[in-house]
């Protein structure tokens, strides 16, 4: 009777003292970040320092109000460069650069061309089996949203700065951070959209 008394209470004991641990504060996030990270070759400590429009998103749980979401995205879309002419590179450098996650690390050469890492999160062409989900498959998306002009400008200007156009978007902005050239750019979306590309077929 005894031993069964203590269990009981010490279940009590425990249910009323749960184990959770407290969220750290975004300085402590920081300062482990700063702790961490050590800056090598051109992966300086500015990478771990967020910019305004990240720290927004960070701050509202990547739900800012619609007013102040519509007025950044407007400058994000500011610094989207339309080269001029056909959008439309060739698909099969694309797809080379899709598979790619090369590029910015400390041990790349600067300036040496990067990937995209778009399989990291996105399915794109069939024959690939290994790829991320964390965002929508982009599988047939030309056939769906057709490649004319102005799907070809959206898709340039998604890659260029996905956060022109969903403020809080996981993407990275791939033109804007100087990881892709604009012909690769054009590439990948020829891979998105040429009816040729495996993506389409
Ligand atoms: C870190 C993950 C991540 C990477 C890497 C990434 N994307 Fe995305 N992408 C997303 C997410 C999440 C969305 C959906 C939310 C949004 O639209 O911002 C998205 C949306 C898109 C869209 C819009 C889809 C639509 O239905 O309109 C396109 C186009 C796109 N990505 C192309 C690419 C390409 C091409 C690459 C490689 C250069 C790439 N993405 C790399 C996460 C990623």
């Amino acid at each position: 009777m005894h031993t069964t008394l203590t269990i009981t209470l010490g279940l009590a004991a425990a249910a009323a003292t749960p184990l959770t641990c407290a969220e750290p504060s975004d300085q402590q996030t920081l300062g482990v970040l700063q702790r961490d990270f050590h800056a090598r070759g051109q992966a300086t400590m500015d990478r771990v320092v967020q910019d305004g429009l990240q720290r927004i998103c960070t701050l509202s749980g990547d739900q800012p109000p619609a007013e102040v979401a519509k007025a950044l995205e407007a400058d994000q879309m500011r610094t989207i460069v339309f080269p001029s002419g056909s959008l439309m590179g060739e698909w099969k450098r694309g797809e080379a650069i899709a598979q790619s996650g090369r590029g910015s690390m400390w041990n790349d050469q600067t300036g040496a061309a990067a990937g995209g890492s778009c399989y990291n999160c996105h399915q794109l062409s069939p024959q690939e089996q290994s790829h991320g989900t964390l965002a929508p498959s982009l599988l047939g998306f030309g056939n769906k949203r057709g490649n004319g002009p102005q799907v070809q400008q959206y898709v340039y200007g998604k890659i260029y700065n996905a956060k022109a156009y969903n403020l809080c978007s996981q993407m990275p902005r791939l033109g804007h951070a100087g990881t892709l050239t604009e012909q690769q750019i054009k590439d990948l979306v020829a891979l998105l959209l040429d009816p040729a590309s495996p993506v389409n077929k």
